[in-house]
C-alpha cells in the first residue's frame, strides 16, 4: 500500500523536491497527497503544482488567534488521511490539536546536529561554535522548538573557509538525501516511538 505523505513548507521547497522525485517510483512506497504552507507564493507551493500535487496555504494572520489557525491547518490536513506529515522547512511551530492529530506522525527536518543549536539559525550558530562537524536531523515533532525524539542524523564536515552559505548548502544536500532514506523507510518498514528513541522498522 502506498502511504500518504502530507508535506508542510514556508520557502524553496528543495526538501519536498527530493521527496516529490523520490515517490515517482512506485517501489519507494509513498506519494505526496498534499503540500501545505504557512505564507503565499513559495517556490514550495509551485513545485507541488507542477507535480500536480494539490496545494493550501493557511496564514496565522489571517485567524483571530493561533488556536484557530491550527484548527484550521489541523481539519485541511487530516482531510488527507495522511499516514505521515512531514515538515520541511516549515516555519511554524504547529498547536497541540496538531499534535495529538497526528501523535508520534508528524515529522520535521532541521538543519544542525541537535540538540545542537536548534532554532532559525543553525548552520549560523554552528559556525560561530566552531563546531568541525555540522548536519541534519530528522525528529518527530513534539510541543517544544527541535525537541522531538530522533528519526535519523548526518554529519558533513565544515570547512575552515566556509560561509554561512555554503555550509547551509553542504548541510542541506546531505539532509535531503537523508529525509528521503528517512521517510521512505518509515512508510515502509513502519517505526515505533520508546520515550527518546524511535526505532525503525
Ligand atoms: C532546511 O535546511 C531546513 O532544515 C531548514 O530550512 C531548510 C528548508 O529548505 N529549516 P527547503 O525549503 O526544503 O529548500
Amino acid at each position: 500500500m502506498t502511504a500518504k505523505l502530507v508535506v508542510l513548507v514556508s520557502g524553496s521547497g528543495s526538501n519536498l523536491q527530493a521527496l516529490l522525485d523520490a515517490c515517482a517510483d512506485p517501489a519507494y512506497g509513498a506519494e505526496v497527497v498534499a503540500v501545505g504552507a504557512d505564507r503565499d507564493g513559495t517556490y514550495g507551493a509551485e513545485r507541488a503544482a507542477k507535480a500536480g500535487v494539490p496545494t493550501f496555504v493557511h496564514k496565522v494572520k489571517d485567524y483571530a488567534t493561533r488556536d484557530e489557525w491550527d484548527a484550521a491547518l489541523t481539519a485541511e490536513v487530516a482531510s488527507y488521511e495522511p499516514d505521515l506529515v512531514v515538515s520541511a522547512g516549515f516555519l511554524k511551530l504547529c498547536g497541540p490539536r496538531f499534535l495529538d492529530a497526528f501523535p508520534g506522525r508528524y515529522v520535521n527536518t532541521h538543519n544542525s546536529l541537535l540538540p545542537a543549536f536548534p532554532g532559525m539559525n543553525g548552520p549560523g550558530e554552528a559556525l560561530a561554535a566552531g563546531v568541525k562537524i555540522a548536519g541534519a536531523t530528522l525528529f518527530i515533532c513534539d510541543s517544544g522548538v527541535d525537541t522531538g525524539p530522533i528519526v535519523a542524523q548526518c554529519a558533513v564536515p565544515v570547512e575552515d573557509d566556509d560561509t554561512v552559505e555554503t555550509l547551509t548548502e553542504r548541510i542541506k544536500e546531505a539532509e535531503r538525501a537523508q529525509l528521503v532514506e528517512s521517510v521512505g523507510r518509515m512508510v515502509r518498514d513502519g517505526w515505533k516511538v520508546e520515550g527518546r528513541r524511535v526505532v525503525l522498522g
